[in-house]
């Protein structure tokens, strides 16, 4: 079925101007004034925006961690995402140490296909680097169009990889033409704080942030970067929350490596304080890196503003508060780490960033979806609103107002992180390769309709400019 979308006012990374944009057999056919079409559904957008679809470059679905699953699967997790104005997530699919990528990404698999209602792509983890990983590594990554793979630099004893396999990796990135991305903490100094602190008898939410400072964040993604220069190799920094990482995140860039730096919402508007909520309340903004003094937020905006930070990724790594956090009750280094994000991600960029006045709506669309499709290997399929790209879009009614509340959103669990937050501007109608998936603010897609993407290569994306033209 063909629809045009008349009336709206196209965003782009470069540019925003009032087109109709026709789409046929799920991808843009056509963008011009006055565009018609017999058989077409005609959608009016007028007064709204038109935003390429939202790319989430972070996130976390039916992920066992900490000792519990986190609670949004791919139906739930993408439902919410489509909700928020994300049309395409790439989830991070974990591995083991001696179990081959194969079957890690069979599993991703299970999970994800027949499951998911937008398209989404996998990073691959990588716990260990050896002859045989490598040669598999070579071979998966060519099948399944993966092209980021993925190195904890924290959360020892279960994740974390030590250099010598971060710097492994970083070679073989670069022969195989994949990004790196690091969670940057130095795992060993936080797990000797996590036990001096638990020792002491500091056991509340709020000694997660003290003993996972600003320090030890800089200090790996330092050392990552160096190690990135030395190998030649690409680096995306994941999730980065604080002044000092984002700094030597700048730093490397002025030296002329190639590195790349994603920060979340919740860094931008939720500070260290939270965690200080009393009856175990702050147990809901635990995460990793933790959040930070507010003074942080203001730098991490002009991160993004001057391009030295690039994208947003939700982190989405969700747990109910009633049974999934309040495992570390007694123990704070027990509380599963991870938070719901993934349906204000967009939303809370739009409000806090372009409503305030910090980006403006061009930044604003390529920080919420044309660099990660550039970076991720997506782009101009993704990413962006052009001929031949694919019809995932966003109706968005700027004027819009609303409270954040958990009984309003999608996630499947029982808190939202901005509870009581005001935004302004709201997605409306969300479509994924020109089939609604919101419509008029109601969920009209169906389980399994989301795609698997495969990825091309790092850089080939990179630079690709395509500027949507009206024909008419
Ligand atoms: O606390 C977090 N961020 N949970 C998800 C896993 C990770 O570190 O990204
Ligand atoms: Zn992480
Ligand atoms: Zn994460």
């Amino acid at each position: 079925m063909k629809k045009i979308i008349k009336n709206g006012t196209i965003v782009t990374a470069t540019d925003t101007y009032e087109a109709d944009i026709l789409i046929e057999n799920g991808m843009i056919s056509q963008i011009g004034k006055d565009l018609s079409s017999a058989d077409a559904e005609v959608v009016d957008a007028k007064g709204n925006y038109i935003f390429p679809g939202g790319i989430d470059p972070h996130t976390h679905l039916d992920m066992p961690f900490g000792g519990t699953v986190t609670k949004d699967n791919f139906e739930t997790g993408t439902i919410a995402a489509a909700f928020g104005g994300t049309t395409t997530i790439i989830d991070f699919c974990l591995t083991q140490k001696g179990k081959t990528l194969r079957s890690a990404l069979d599993t991703w698999h299970e999970k994800a296909d027949g499951n998911a209602v937008i398209d989404y792509g996998f990073h691959l983890q990588i716990v260990e680097m050896n002859e045989v990983i490598l040669k598999e590594l070579a071979t998966v990554s060519k099948e399944e169009g993966i092209s980021s793979f993925k190195v904890f630099m924290a959360y020892k004893n279960q994740f974390q990889a030590d250099d010598e396999t971060l710097f492994k990796t970083l070679v073989a990135a670069k022969e195989l033409g994949a990004l790196v991305m690091v969670h940057a903490e130095n795992g060993d100094v936080i797990d000797y704080l996590v036990k001096k602190a638990l020792e002491e008898g500091k056991t509340e939410p709020i000694y997660h942030a003290l003993t996972r400072p600003p320090e030890a964040e800089a200090e790996a993604t330092g050392r990552a970067a160096t190690l990135t220069g030395l190998a030649n190799s690409q680096l995306y920094v994941v999730h980065v929350s604080c002044a000092e990482a984002a700094a030597k995140i700048a730093e490397a860039r002025n030296k002329g490596i190639d590195i790349w730096g994603e920060t979340c919402p919740q860094y931008l508007v939720l500070d260290q304080s939270y965690l200080e909520k009393p009856e175990f309340e702050g147990a809901k903004y635990v995460w990793s890196p933790p959040l930070r003094e507010k003074w942080n937020q203001e730098v991490l905006w002009n991160a993004l503003k001057s391009g030295q930070l690039q994208t947003l990724g939700s982190d989405q790594c969700s747990f109910d508060f009633n049974g999934q956090k309040d495992l570390g009750k007694e123990d704070f280094s027990k509380i599963p780490n991870g938070g719901p994000i993934i349906e204000d991600r967009v939303s809370i960029l739009f409000s806090e960033g372009v409503d305030k006045g910090r980006i403006n709506l061009n930044q604003f669309v390529d920080i919420m979806s044309t660099k990660a499709a550039k970076l991720f290997g997506l782009y101009p399929k993704k990413g962006t609103i052009a001929v031949g790209s694919d019809a995932d879009l966003v109706v968005f009614n700027p004027h819009a107002e609303r409270v954040i509340t958990s009984d309003a959103d999608h996630m499947a669990v029982d808190y939202n992180a901005f509870e009581g937050i005001r935004v302004k501007g709201e997605p409306v109608s969300v479509l994924s390769r020109g089939e609604f998936v919101i419509k008029d603010k109601t969920f009209v897609g169906k389980a399994g309709s989301g795609q698997y993407i495969k990825r091309a290569k790092y850089g080939e994306t990179l630079s690709a400019e395509k500027k949507a033209v009206p024909q008419s």
